[in-house]
Parts: C-alpha cells; structure tokens; sequence
C-alpha cells in the first residue's frame, strides 16, 4: 500500500490533505512531520461545477508533495536499517559487500542486497569499489551516534502505521487500545529507544534541575515509582544524577519491562532500581513512595476517569511526597495546532484516540490534582507544548 502511494503520490482525493515527511535532521520530533497538514488542491467538492480532472496542478504544490513523498520514502529505507541493525554492523565492519553484512547482521542476504542499494541510491552508502561503507548521513542513523537519527526513522514508521490504522478504524469508531503498538513487531522494541531519544536529554537538562522533589527524595534515599515505565529512561536518568534514589518502575508490556531490567543491569543500576510488569490501576505499594511520576502515561489512564486513579496514587503517597505528571500539553486553542508543535499535537491526538486516549490540558490535569486533595503546580516547558505538573501530598 505505501509503495502504491509512492508510485502515485499525487493522487488527491477532492479536500484531501497529505501528511509531510521529516527532512533528515536530528530535532527530537521531527519524524511528526510526516503527519502535517498542507493544502490541498482546489476541490471539485468546494465547486461541484468543475470536474476533478480540469483542477489546475500547481506546479509549487506538485513538487512540494513530490518532495514529501521523497522524505518519506528515505525515512522507510532507514528505518529497515535501524531496525535490522545495518547500519550499526556496516559501522563495526567499516567496509562490506552485501553478502558480508547481511551475514554478520544475521540477515537475509537477498534482502540486505536490495537494501544496500536502495540504501545506497538514497546517500545512507557510499560504494568502495564494489563493497559498501556508511556515508556521513548513514552514520547518523546509528543507534549508537551522538543526537541518532534513529527515533526520526522509527517514529516515521510508528505514525504510518497509526495513520493506517486510524482510517481504517474510523468506518467503525473501534478503539483498540494500546495494543496497536505491538501488532507491528519491529516496531514495539524499538517504541522505548525512541522515547528515550526524544526525551532523556531533554529531562536532564531543562526538567530535572528546575524540579526541586527529585533532589528532595534523593536526599533521605527516598523511593521514586515511575507508572507507565517504559523502557526505564526516566529512573535511569534519575539514579543517575540521583546517587541515593531508588526507583521501581511499572509498565503493562513485558517487553518494556524485560528491556527496562536489561538496560538498568546494564548501566550498573540494578541494585537501586527495580521494575515490573503490571497494570497501574489499583495501585497498592508495599513501601509507600516519596514520589510517583508518570510520563506521557496519565493521558493513557484518564479516559477510564482520572478522580479515583489520582486518589489512588495520593494513598500510595508518603505524607509530603508528591505526583510528578509530565504531558504534551493539548492548547486551549485551536490556532496553536498550526505551528509546527502544534501539528504534531493534533497527529498525535489522532493516533492517541485510536488507543482509547486523548492529549490533556496542563490546567485540566491541575484541576484534577487538586480535586484528589493535592496541592499542584504547573510548569511549562518547550514553549508552553510541555507540561510538567507536581503536586503535594500534604505532610
Ligand atoms: C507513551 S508510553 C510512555 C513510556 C515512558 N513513560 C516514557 O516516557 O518513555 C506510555 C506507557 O504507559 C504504559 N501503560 C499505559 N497504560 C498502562 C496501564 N494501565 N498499566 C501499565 N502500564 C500502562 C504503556 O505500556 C506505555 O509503556
């Protein structure tokens, strides 16, 4: 199907409009491009008088789209890199023929020929004399390089596929849920990576030294819980920084989990921080936590009614500990949705409702903090599209 669209990209239905591809750059949303709106054509349906076929093709609109189309395309081509680790194992190898990297990568060879020259035709390779090596851009797509593109190439795919998703649903009003992420098995390990990519740098250096509870908890060993973990990032970061917080961390995929044991183990952080597999509803701690933080995960437990999920989290609080909910932050205008940030939002608004959810407000989730008897106070981040909102529990 997305090859069909490649093939015929230009092919408006009357009022449509078409996603726009990433340009290949390191901003941390910028795969959302795919999504954004841009204008359409005149539509025969605006005037029914004038057949679709005599619609005047602008020439700018044409090869804009044709452009769009192009980036998204690349972006495809990188993603069965990322995912196949190609472009990690052609790095280690410096130098390869196809053959050679489709056996070290542990690969099909007939397919990793005909990625390497699509890889190729698209700038990822350079030929040397005959083998393949990374070229500057290919480089970068490695999951180990400074600022990776790789979350631009894995959230192109994962909004692809929700966009897909979306319109088929949408002739039913179906919700699926959140397991919609894992029906595309190359994409669910890597949901974690690109979250972390877009987002750990971002905590550490505008969120975690504004915020003052982190090194409150740290300061008497407190424990930290992370509902809707992840991958881990967030405890990761934490324990980092943190030297004397521990952190439990729960999550309702086993893979996450699996991957969020693996990665603190692997950073030497196991013994302060611990994770599980369970559903965050009805919450029951065995040690009452210092603090409790969910990250783009209270929008993924509000539709069900966010008072008792809330109070629940209080009476699993320490007297004096507090909520730290971090959001996109939904405007409380429409306009907003028209920068860049913004578009991203209503796509991402969009793919969220296909898993029973939707994006918040930072004053609505407030409202409901206090309501659970906290004291919460909102602080904005990434010009006013982030939301952190920390609420005390009183002492
Ligand atoms: C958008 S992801 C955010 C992951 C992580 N907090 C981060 O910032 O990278 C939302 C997470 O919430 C988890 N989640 C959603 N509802 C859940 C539930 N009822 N119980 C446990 N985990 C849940 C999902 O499995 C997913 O990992």
């Amino acid at each position: 199907m997305l090859s069909q669209a490649l093939a015929e990209p230009f092919r408006l239905m009357p009022g449509a409009v078409r996603r726009r591809p990433s340009s290949i750059t390191g901003s941390e949303f910028l795969a959302w491009e795919r999504s954004r709106l841009i204008e359409s054509a005149p539509s025969s349906d605006l005037d029914p008088g004038r057949p679709e076929k005599d619609m005047p093709a602008d020439p700018e609109f044409l090869s804009r789209a044709r452009g769009e189309a192009q980036g998204a395309m690349r972006l495809d081509i990188a993603y069965i890199g990322v995912v196949n680790g190609l472009f990690a194992t052609l790095h280690r190898l410096g130098e390869a023929s196809s053959d050679a990297l489709g056996e070290a990568a542990g690969m099909d060879r007939g397919y990793v020929a005909r990625w390497c020259d699509a890889a190729y035709a698209v700038g990822y390779l350079d030929d040397a004399d005959g083998r393949f090596r990374l070229s500057d851009v290919g480089t970068a797509f490695r999951p180990d390089a400074a600022e990776s593109l790789m979350p631009v190439a894995i959230q192109s795919m994962l909004a692809a596929h929700m966009a897909e998703r979306a319109a088929g649903l949408m002739r039913t009003g179906a919700r699926p849920g959140e397991q919609v992420l894992a029906e595309c098995e190359t994409i669910l390990p890597w949901f974690g990576p690109m979250l972390e990519a877009n987002f750990a740098v971002f905590f550490e250096t505008n969120i975690a030294p504004v915020v003052p509870v982190f090194a409150e908890v740290d300061a008497r060993g407190g424990l930290a819980v992370d509902l809707g973990c992840g991958s881990g990032w967030y405890l990761r970061a934490l324990a980092r920084r943190f030297p004397k917080l521990r952190g439990l961390g729960l999550d309702g995929f086993v893979e996450n989990i699996a991957q969020a044991v693996r990665l603190a183990a692997a950073e030497g952080l196991a013994g302060r921080l611990r994770f599980e597999a369970r559903d965050i509803h009805g919450l029951a701690l065995t040690e009452k936590a210092d603090l409790i933080a969910m990250n783009r995960a209270l929008h993924h437990v509000w539709e069900a009614g966010p008072h008792d999920f809330l109070v629940s989290l209080s009476d699993n609080l320490k007297p004096g500990g507090a909520i730290v909910i971090w959001e996109p932050n939904w405007p409380t205008a429409r306009g907003a949705l028209r920068s860049p940030a913004g578009q991203r939002l209503a796509f991402q608004n969009l793919t969220e409702h296909v898993q029973g959810n939707h994006l918040l407000r930072a004053g609505e989730i407030a409202q409901e903090l206090r309501a659970a008897g906290l004291d919460p106070q909102a602080h904005l981040f990434a010009e006013g599209h982030e939301a952190v909102v920390v609420a005390r529990k009183p002492a």
